[in-house]
């Protein structure tokens, strides 16, 4: 699998996560007004790196699980959750943001109710769609209660939006590393961990390769969140597809912090602790080593 680049591996694998976000998205027609659901469907479809649904199907696979297009399902359930995050992240009251993936943002688009209400729908949404492709990939019962509770937490109060909430409160103030570290974990951290979690407790793996999934994905979400602070701080609308604003927000950023070299080389660190968990835990992992280097090396 490794063997294809990584650029086409992004794209081919992309491709297959798209049909599934299309697939998730079309559930929802007929069910919400159809003017809220061409708000979420912008908020989904279209473009986006869909890093994390790509992590929990490659850490699937390269812990010996079958991949299959339930499995895509599975991953867009992650997406659904991270679609939310950033819909609700870029409204006026809270980042304020008019660009998203190089075009306006929901709420610029459709109006602010729209772009809260469909963040609100594609929670639920999100959960029972993630309960149902984990059962329809067979993996039982117990094992889809367990994928959908890693999803339900790390999306939440000591996840995505305790972080989220974390991140509004530091506006102004310079967090400590410690302190900063506990928020860009859990507002980034989490979601990311629990896709390889997600992707463990689908391919049936042991509790030694679950673990070290988890602590591999606690390590890259972070560094992710590092290197995103570094782009917002280095970074064009035109390069990044959404417009830099930390600094202007007064963010508690690794940047502010560290400054840019620092944060760098923070995020290099992070990857390199993240690659030395797989050594311990004697996982090859080809491709999932390269995503995780992909993440400090990207342009956005
Ligand atoms: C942006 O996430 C928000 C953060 C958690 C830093 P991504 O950089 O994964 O955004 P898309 O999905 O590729 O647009
Ligand atoms: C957002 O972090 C993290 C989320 C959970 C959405 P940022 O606010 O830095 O993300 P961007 O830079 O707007 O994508
Ligand atoms: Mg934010
Ligand atoms: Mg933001
Ligand atoms: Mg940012």
């Amino acid at each position: 699998m490794a063997e294809l680049p990584l650029h086409s591996f992004l794209a081919e694998r992309g491709q297959m996560v798209e049909a599934a976000l299309h697939r998730c998205v079309a559930g929802l027609a007929g069910i919400v007004p159809d003017e809220l659901h061409a708000a979420l469907g912008n908020g989904v479809i279209g473009s986006g790196k869909r890093l994390r649904p790509l992590l929990l199907v490659t850490a699937c696979e390269e812990l010996g699980g079958e991949v299959g297009e339930t499995l895509y399902d599975l991953s867009a359930s992650v997406e659904a959750i991270h679609a939310y995050s950033l819909l609700h992240d870029d409204l006026p009251c809270m980042d304020d943001a008019a660009l998203r993936r190089g075009r306006p943002t929901v709420h610029v688009a459709h109006g602010v109710r729209a772009a809260t209400v469909a963040g609100g729908v594609l929670i639920p949404w999100a959960a029972a769609w993630a309960f149902e492709s984990a059962l329809r990939s067979g993996c039982g019962e117990d094992a889809a209660r367990r994928i959908v509770l890693l999803l339900l937490e790390a999306a939440g109060a000591g996840g995505m939006i305790g972080g989220q909430a974390m991140d509004l409160l530091a506006e102004g103030r310079s967090l400590a590393e410690e302190e900063l570290e506990r928020l860009h974990g859990m507002k980034t951290g989490a979601l990311l961990a629990a896709s390889l979690e997600m992707g463990a407790v689908a391919a049936g793996a042991g509790d030694d390769e679950y673990r070290a999934m988890g602590a591999f994905g606690r390590r890259v979400g972070l560094a992710f969140q590092v290197m995103d602070d570094v782009l917002d701080a280095t970074g064009s609308a035109e390069s990044l597809g959404k417009r830099p604003s930390d600094a202007e927000h007064a963010k508690s950023t690794y940047v502010l912090l560290l400054g840019v070299e620092g944060a760098r080389k923070r995020g290099r660190e992070l990857i390199a602790q993240a690659l030395s968990i797989l050594d311990r835990a004697g996982l090859a992992a080809p491709r999932l080593r390269q995503l995780a280097r992909f993440v400090v090396e990207r342009r956005r």
